[in-house]
């Protein structure tokens, strides 16, 4: 299956898209994890993101472009993916549309996660993102068993940098101008399918299962 994930920043897209790409058995390929990775590893790459990054504002697009570009040319998603956070406005939908076209192929299914802007700031002021895997965790609603530290590979968790509260209302802000219309522009394509993202993280994957599985082929 070719699917994306659109949702507001904190929507639990990189949350679901870790349960969801497993029972899909793709690879998930989220953008702002790349991005953080080559910030962490100092590349030239991460330099020009890091500015964009840290106001909350989007990378520019020939930069995105590229870098999802050499990713889905990569043996492990030519049977399918699921992309999280791309693409995030709709010249960046344009150019993933015409680059399957040349793959001879086109997106499945775009799922829509639904949740409201204080739940976002709740959800991103109390997240800790892993250093070695990138789970992410929150302090209150999914706190990992030693403070500061991933159950899933025993790495040290950090606060990213964008998850400040006057960030997060930007960002917000950057998702309604910029983002926002893709729902639209899917849904114009009869691709979208839209769910509930509040309640706990098991009933969201179910949810979201559900929703998809009209569209597996
Ligand atoms: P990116 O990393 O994509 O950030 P985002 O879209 O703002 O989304 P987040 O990662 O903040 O949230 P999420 O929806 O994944 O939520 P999560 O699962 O972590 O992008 C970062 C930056 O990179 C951008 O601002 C931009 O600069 C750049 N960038 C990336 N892609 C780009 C592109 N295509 N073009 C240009 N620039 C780009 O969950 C959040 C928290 O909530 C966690 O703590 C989690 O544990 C908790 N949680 C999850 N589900 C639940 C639940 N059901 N109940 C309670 N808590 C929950």
């Amino acid at each position: 299956m070719r699917l994306v994930l659109v949702g507001p920043p904190g929507a639990g897209k990189g949350t679901q898209a870790e349960f969801v790409a497993a029972h899909l058995q793709v690879p998930k390929i989220s953008t702002g994890d790349i991005f953080r990775a080559n910030v962490s590893q100092g590349t030239e790459l991460g330099r020009r993101a890091k500015e964009y990054m840290d106001r909350g504002d989007l990378v520019p697009d020939e930069v995105t472009v590229a870098m999802v570009r050499d990713r889905l040319a990569e043996d492990d998603a030519r049977k399918g993916f699921l992309l999280d956070g791309f693409p995030r406005n709709v010249p960046q939908a344009r150019i993933l549309e015409d680059m399957l076209l040349d793959m001879g192929t086109g997106l499945d299914v775009v799922l829509e996660l639904v949740v409201d802007d204080e739940e976002v700031v709740r959800r991103l002021s109390g997240r800790r993102t892993c250093r070695g895997c990138s789970h992410v965790w929150h302090v209150d609603f999914d706190p990992p068993s030693v403070e500061g530290i991933c159950d899933a590979c025993g790495s040290e968790l950090f606060q990213r940098d964008d998850d400040r509260e006057e960030t997060i209302r930007h960002r917000l802000e950057v998702y309604y101008e910029q983002t926002a219309p893709l729902v639209e522009f899917y849904a114009a394509r009869g691709i979208l399918v839209g769910i509930d993202a509040t309640g706990p993280v098991d009933d969201i994957t179910d949810r979201a299962m559900a929703a998809l599985r009209p569209h597996s082929r």
